[in-house]
């Protein structure tokens, strides 16, 4: 299986993507959206493909917190309404919300309906909408639920990421910089040569992000092993994630979270396998730049503690398992921080004054 080949992007995208609903016009085509991409992308994919016709629009609402089982109920029940088959066609057109439920309904709708991705925002073009992975939170509890599906194919189209605000492409950034640091420091010299993100959000450079995933989920789709390298910086920013979920009136965004994440676990790996101090100076430098500073006060420390043993990654709740690196390029996984290194990374981060530069 080469998962990768079922990538496009471009003007050969928009060919492919107008075959495929062709082929799926006689036996149904739906669409999923939320509330942003049914405003700024779906015309934008009517005018391009038209034999999309009047296909029937289903829209969740793109925010995390709908990310659950309700929101896939009510997408299989507009799906019976409507008289879809298992040999209709899902398309799945928005964010992470967006592929992951619609992913996950379409490959339990009656034992499995096809469904493709075409990602609107940076973090679902670089990894969401990659690799298969499908499912919905469980109260505060990150993808707890969830089958690995693959999607007929994905489809990269750069121009949606116009219609994306700032915040939202720097999310997706992070998940750039993690591909970027298990590759390699060539690609992650890269992306700092760039001087700011918005030189990064180029077709070239998304693919090549692209590349490092797919490169990987080839290897091993269901995280057996190698894929488990794509959690690096997850396991703190996942718990990251959930507390602000929980707390926040304005939670912080996945990459946000994540941004945190990968600078604590690069603490981590500074510690455990001598990562090069001078490349966390960087990354220190580079995301308290770009990000803005999350308090982590003392009680929140156990709290995300708590949050990380209920890590689906974490089978065991007193074994907080993470991937990590040994240096830029060499990922490193099933890593066993004791938790007295885990607190260590938090205080480090809650240290970092906001836009503190390590020279
Ligand atoms: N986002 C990590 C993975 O797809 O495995």
């Amino acid at each position: 299986m080469d998962i990768a080949n079922s990538i496009y992007s471009g003007s050969e995208g928009w060919t492919q993507l107008e075959e495929v609903i062709r082929e799926y016009s006689k036996s149904g085509v739906y669409i999923l959206v939320d509330e942003n991409t049914k405003r700024f992308c779906l015309p934008v994919l009517r005018n391009k493909c038209e034999g999309l016709g009047e296909s029937l629009v289903i829209e969740v609402h793109s925010s995390e917190s709908n990310k659950t089982i309700s929101t896939v109920e009510k997408i299989w029940l507009e799906l019976v309404s409507a008289g879809a088959t298992r040999k209709s066609l899902l398309i799945c057109l928005g964010g992470g919300v967006v592929s992951d439920t619609g992913g996950f309904a379409a490959a339990t709708f009656k034992r499995g309906m096809d469904f493709i991705h075409i990602p609107t925002t940076l973090l679902a073009m670089v990894d969401a909408a990659l690799g298969g992975k499908t499912g919905v939170n469980l109260n505060s509890i990150k993808n707890q639920v969830g089958v690995f599906a693959l999607p007929e194919a994905v489809f990269i189209f750069t121009e949606f990421l116009d219609t994306l605000p700032a915040r939202q492409k720097l999310s997706g950034y992070a998940e750039m910089l993690k591909h970027a640091m298990i590759d390699s420091k060539i690609h992650f010299e890269q992306l700092l040569a760039a001087a700011s993100p918005e030189k990064v959000f180029d077709e070239f450079h998304i693919l090549e992000s692209v590349a490092v995933k797919m490169k990987i989920i080839n290897e091993d789709f269901t995280e057996t092993g190698l894929r488990k390298a794509l959690n690096f910086g997850h396991t703190i920013g996942h718990a990251i994630e959930s507390y602000s979920q929980k707390y926040d009136t304005d939670p912080l965004l996945h990459g946000e979270a994540i941004a945190i994440g990968l600078l604590c676990e690069s603490f981590i790996s500074l510690r455990i396998f001598g990562m090069d101090e001078n490349d966390l100076k960087k990354l220190a430098s580079l995301i308290s730049s770009l990000y803005p500073h999350y308090r982590i006060n003392p009680a929140t420390v156990d709290e995300l503690l708590a949050l990380m043993s209920h890590d689906k990654k974490n089978a065991n709740s007193s074994e907080l398992n993470f991937s990590l690196i040994r240096n830029l390029g060499e990922p490193v996984y099933d890593c066993f921080p004791d938790e007295k290194l885990i607190r260590e990374s938090l205080h480090f981060y809650m240290n970092l004054p906001a836009g503190f530069y390590v020279s």
